[in-house]
């Protein structure tokens, strides 16, 4: 019976209006013909959160917001007091994004509301849409900030005093926006979902590879993100003879020589990425006097990811070349493992609709890797092209799109029809198992 609902309500997803509504979206902080630059709580955010909104309130869903920014779209189900079965992910995006990282998981968990709708499935749970505030973590840090707010993972005065480089902080930015005219209700913190899954890009190689349209999601890889700050002496570029200099810039370099050395093994599975190096006074004829460098480093196994990255500091330290070093680990989250019974329910619906499947591990974090300290969590994958992500580049094909929907819709209409459901964690649980510090 609830196989039968579940294929119905997958049946009833409609791969025009996805795509048309993924064109809409991406129209909102364009860059070029397929790239967008939507970061968190600028204009292009809460514009994209405005027409996702817009559609709900036009079907007549109930929306409801939270202290940080996270926007949850509610279809009731027939037992409404009853724990939700959670989908979604983020709009934001990377400075010079692509348009499917975050916003197809979005896409895809709203068609999953109108196909139930379409197939007339009446749910015995309720099922919610959530579009999670800064996901990317490239304007205020840390990633998945939204998240980790609402499972308790980061305090919200911490996030809220999250600055940008311009010195604004999260708190300011989000109080510069407003979704009205939309009347929005509040939520609460840590309020219990019965289960999570998530739809999304892969943004790596392996599907695509193996020729595969659907990933199940095992775990997803654990990271740790660090800030350098350097500080030397300013002088003159002409004058200041090599010996007497305290260069920020020419000890960030011996620094990240060591770390790139450091951070590397046998079987590739390292990854240690320095994406930002801010210069200061960054004059071509001017000593840098301060230069900071974030550190992003990732890996499977909790060991390594405690062995090497607790060598970012000393080596650091160790590279100063007369310079003041300050390192601060600003994220440190596990590896998360997901939950086997919710991976099942996906590997079981992709075979329904005769979709083929693999699992794999996530090598991006995502909003699932908090929502799995909280309740049973999954994860469903598509190809994208040539596994670019975080590049303007990144593209999926309208029929990926469609068959990683079809099987998100079957897997929540399983998951909130089930007269059983999933066991929702206790909501003591909502604390920091698993994890060291934020994150
Ligand atoms: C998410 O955007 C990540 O950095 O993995
Ligand atoms: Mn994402
Ligand atoms: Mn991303």
């Amino acid at each position: 019976m609830t196989r039968e609902v579940s294929v119905r309500a997958a049946g009833a997803v409609d791969g025009e209006r996805l795509q048309a509504r993924h064109e809409q979206l991406r129209a909102i902080g364009a860059v070029g013909l397929t790239g967008v630059s939507r970061e968190a709580f600028t204009e292009a955010d809460f514009e994209a959160r405005r027409l996702v909104s817009s559609w709900a309130a036009e079907r007549g869903y109930p929306l409801v917001m939270d202290d940080i920014g996270n926007l949850f779209i509610r279809r009731p189900g027939r037992e409404e007091t009853l724990a939700p079965i959670v989908t979604g992910s983020h709009l934001d995006s990377q400075p010079a994004g692509g348009a499917f990282d975050g916003a197809f998981g979005v896409l895809a968990a709203f068609e999953a509301l109108e196909a139930l709708d379409g197939a007339s499935v009446v749910t015995r749970r309720p099922v919610e849409v959530a579009i999670w505030a800064n996901e990317e973590g490239s304007r205020f840090q840390p990633t998945t900030m939204g998240s980790a707010v609402y499972v308790g993972a980061l305090p919200l005065q911490e996030a809220l005093q999250a600055t940008d480089s311009a010195g604004i902080s999260a708190g300011q930015a989000l109080r510069q926006q407003e979704l009205s005219p939309l009347s929005l209700g509040r939520r609460e913190f840590g309020v219990p979902f019965a289960a999570y899954v998530e739809a999304h890009i892969e943004q790596g190689p392996i599907l695509e590879s193996v020729d595969v349209p659907i990933g199940v999601v095992t775990a997803i890889q654990g990271l740790r993100w660090f800030t350098v700050r350097v500080t030397g002496q300013a002088g003159h570029a002409g004058t200041t003879p090599m010996g007497a200099r305290r260069d920020a810039v020419a000890a960030s370099v011996a620094m990240i020589h060591e770390l790139s050395r450091a951070m590397t093994d046998a079987e590739d599975r390292v990854r240690f990425t320095v994406g930002r190096l801010d210069v200061s006074p960054n004059s071509p004829n001017t000593i840098p006097s301060t230069a900071i460098f974030t550190v992003d480093f990732r890996h499977p196994d909790a060991s390594v990811l405690a062995r090497l990255g607790d060598q970012v500091a000393p080596i650091c330290m160790a590279n100063a070349c007369g310079c003041t070093v300050s390192v601060s680990e600003t994220m440190n989250a596990a590896p998360t493992v997901l939950d086997p019974a919710i991976t099942e329910t996906i590997r079981d619906t992709a075979r329904a609709l005769a979709l083929d499947c693999v699992d794999i591990v996530s090598g991006a974090t995502h909003d699932a890797k908090q929502m799995a300290l909280a309740c049973p969590t999954g994860m469903i994958f598509i190809p994208c092209r040539d596994g670019i992500s975080h590049s303007v580049l990144e593209h999926a094909e309208p029929h990926q799109m469609l068959a990683g929907a079809r099987v998100l819709t079957g897997v929540i209409a399983t998951l909130a029809s089930d007269s059983a459901g999933p066991a929702p964690f206790p909501p003591s649980s909502l604390t920091l198992q698993g994890h060291k510090g934020r994150g």
